[in-house]
């Protein structure tokens, strides 16, 4: 060494050498060599390794089981392989290397070593195992071909696994009900092309239990930015899913029940609109034509009886106009003779008379897009809506629209008032506006009722294309 060629630097091969020594032994680096029997020649580094010399490397340790990697690594460089190995010396965890060393003669005359200080990494490695190991989500890896290289506890209990190494390796597309499939595959193909994703899907466990998952799936990238695995949060959501789906139920079945009775109290309405039309207005009329003949013969006898049975027949004439508004209010029969655009002519008109707000109505759709049902909807909608401008809005011109775009049926119904609020249109309260929202949904349409730019509310309606077999039957 004394001819070191570092000598050319200035400084004597010794300096040079005893330089160097102190420099390794700052490293959080340990270099050694050994002997044949793993007895420790030289030990230079890492301040905590000075004083092993001479021991052997069983001896450095003092821990049998620390010890045996170490042991099984020099053994093998006895044999002419350099091997790696992971270990703890001295509460630190280090990563370690060691190579044969080989005599003049081509013989192996010891081993040579070099070991890195890997504490930190090791116990943040930990830390985020334990994390992932008390995760309650599914936290897996899969690779490029779908098959599973990671699955923390939560995910092993979700699929059904006893253990990560009865279901390492395997393509984690085998326990996917076949309809999701497909789309799991894509979503896979996505991440390893560097997007990320989430997908609800149904499996079946292992032990045959059917469940609902949700996952979120990112690209696992190594340090140089290539997609690895596909990393999976995934979540059971076969409860939530449970509980939605009996939600759904009972809402389609309480909306069932609320188009049932309004059905119901639709035709109630139009029966006994009917009677009271017919049977007491016939009554009526032949009251009024028995009280004209009385009269006539009264007042030929008697001119006080005559004036007293021509009020009565007057009070009668008022009793007829009674029972005809009764009636027409019940169900106006224009909706049923003449169909849904002359009837919301008439209820326009009506409203303008009764209230001074101006209605104008603009009219496009015939008879034969608007099936019964759809014309009572319409009409009963639109009913409500004027009796809430007249009540709630302040406004002084409404414009009701009916027309058709692209085969549905739309409804507008505007006024010029000062608005509606969000919570008024949301609220528990809001009978009418939810009666007008079931109405609609209970013919497969959609209702909102909104501010309007530049002030007033609009409530807009929208009716699906009437089924070919269904349609066209104009008013009742
Ligand atoms: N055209 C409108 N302009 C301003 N506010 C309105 C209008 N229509 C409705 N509102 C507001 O929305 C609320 C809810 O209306 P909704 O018809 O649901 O109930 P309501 O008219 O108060 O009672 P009902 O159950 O008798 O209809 C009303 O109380 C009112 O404050
Ligand atoms: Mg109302």
């Amino acid at each position: 060494m004394s001819a070191s060629p570092l000598a050319a630097l200035g400084l004597p091969g010794d300096l040079w050498l005893s330089q160097f020594a102190r420099l390794v032994d700052q490293l959080p680096v340990a270099l050694w060599s050994t002997d044949l029997n793993l007895r420790i020649t030289a030990i230079r580094g890492g301040g905590s390794v000075v004083g092993e010399d001479g021991k052997t490397i069983e001896e450095a340790f003092g821990n049998p089981a620390q010890a045996a990697p170490a042991v099984a690594a020099h053994r093998a460089a006895l044999r002419g392989e350099s091997a790696a190995y992971e270990t703890v010396y001295q509460g630190r965890a280090f990563s370690a290397r060691v190579e044969p060393v080989v005599g003049p003669h081509g013989r192996i005359v010891g081993v040579v070593g070099f070991a890195f200080d890997v504490t930190e990494r090791h116990d943040s490695q930990e830390r985020l195992r334990a994390i992932i190991d008390s995760e309650p989500d599914c936290v897996k890896l899969l690779d490029a071909a779908g098959r599973l290289l990671e699955m923390n506890p939560a995910g092993l209990a979700m699929i059904e696994a006893s253990s990560l190494d009865d279901v390492r390796g395997q393509p984690i597309i085998s326990i996917i009900v076949p309809e999701h499939r497909t789309a799991f595959t894509d979503l896979q193909t996505r991440v390893f092309r560097g997007e990320s994703g989430t997908l609800e899907f149904e499996i079946v466990g292992l032990k045959g239990r059917r469940k609902w998952l949700a996952t979120q799936a990112v690209p696992f990238r190594d340090a140089a930015g290539n997609v690895q695995a596909l990393l999976g949060i995934t979540r059971d959501i076969t409860d939530a899913r449970r509980a939605e789906e009996q939600l759904r139920a009972s809402r389609a079945a309480l909306r069932s029940l609320a188009t049932r009775q309004q059905d119901i109290r639709e035709d109630e309405r139009t029966r006994i609109a009917r009677e009271i039309h017919d049977s007491l207005g016939q009554a009526l009329t032949a009251l009024k034509l028995q009280l004209s003949a009385a009269q006539e013969a009264a007042s030929r006898e008697s001119p006080a009886l005559g004036t007293r049975l021509h009020e009565t027949a007057v009070m009668v004439d008022d009793l007829v106009k009674s029972v005809r508004r009764i009636a027409t209010e019940l169900r106006p029969p224009i909706l049923d003779q003449l169909g849904l655009p002359a009837a919301l002519e008439w209820l326009a008109h009506d409203f303008s008379r009764r209230t001074g707000i101006r209605c104008e109505p603009t009219i496009v759709p015939a008879n034969d897009a608007i099936s019964t049902e759809l014309a009572t909807a319409v009409f009963r909608i639109v009913q409500e809506g004027l009796t809430n401008i007249s009540r709630h809005a302040g406004a002084s011109h409404v414009q009701i629209g009916l027309g058709v775009e692209s085969q549905c049926v739309t409804l507008e119904i505007s006024d010029d008032g000062h608005g509606i609020t969000e919570a008024a249109t949301t609220g528990p309260a809001s009978l009418g506006i939810l009666g007008m929202r079931e109405r609609a949904a209970a013919l497969g349409g959609v209702l909102e009722v909104a501010p309007r730019t530049g002030g007033g509310t609009r409530v807009t309606a929208w009716f699906p294309p009437l089924p070919a077999s269904n349609g066209g039957q104009g008013g009742r």
